[in-house]
């Protein structure tokens, strides 16, 4: 079953306070969602495994430490989740970007495809999903089922706020996949809304209304 990790690292709590009130303006928006997908990168990758390599200080010849693992490949679901790539890039700077393209149908809330575009060597990496909500959960199980059906067996879900509705949903339907979670908050509203969550999401974040 899919481990659930809620993120408390005060420095990410403080900064999601401010990206959910509703006086922070656009470009603030921007820059926290990038920060906090900066610092929830860095407690996603912490299983990730070494090897050893020898080197030359200017000193003595050492063995010293550096990653082993597989390639990494970052999924932003669109529109939102194209605001935490930056800020994982900043960590991982060769990391290949691919892309999925789904919005909620505002009637039905199921999620409807228009877009997948994914580095040609699926397999070979480890995937973050990204997506700042989870709500239903429609749009991070489909899109997880989009990059599965390509050949990908190695994926991680982040989001910033999470309702426990999505939660059960993602970890049901994929139960391979663990959820990186800042914020896990109460219920959904009759919309399909997380509560207290953040608003729209892509609206905050792009100046749309
Ligand atoms: C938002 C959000 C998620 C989805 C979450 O996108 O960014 O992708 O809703 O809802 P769910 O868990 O119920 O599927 P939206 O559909 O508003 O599209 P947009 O990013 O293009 O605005
Ligand atoms: N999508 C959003 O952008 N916000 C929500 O609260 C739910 C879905």
């Amino acid at each position: 079953m899919s481990n659930v990790h809620v993120i408390n690292h005060p420095l990410i709590q403080h900064k999601l306070t401010y990206i959910r009130n509703k006086e922070t303006g656009t470009k603030e928006f921007r820059e926290l969602v990038d920060e906090v997908a900066t610092l929830m990168a860095y407690e996603i990758t912490r299983d990730m495994p070494l090897k050893d390599i020898e080197i030359e200080t200017p000193l003595v010849k050492t063995k010293a430490k550096v990653l082993a693992g597989k390639k990494i490949g970052i999924v932003p679901i669109l529109r939102a989740g194209i605001g935490m790539v930056e800020g994982i890039l900043n960590l991982m700077p060769a990391a290949k970007v691919g892309h999925i393209g789904l919005y909620r149908d505002p009637k039905t809330l199921k999620p409807v495809e228009y877009y997948v575009k994914l580095p040609n060597d699926v397999s070979e990496r480890n995937f973050i999903v990204v997506d700042p909500m989870l709500a239903t959960g429609g749009s991070a199980v489909e899109a997880i089922h989009a990059l599965k059906k390509r050949g990908a067996f190695s994926i991680k879900f982040m989001c910033l706020v999470a309702a426990p509705e999505g939660v059960t949903a993602l970890k049901e339907a994929h139960p391979d996949v663990d959820i990186y979670i800042a914020g896990l908050d109460e219920k959904l509203d009759d919309h399909g809304y997380i509560l207290p969550g953040l608003g729209d999401a892509g609206d905050r974040l792009f100046g749309t209304k």
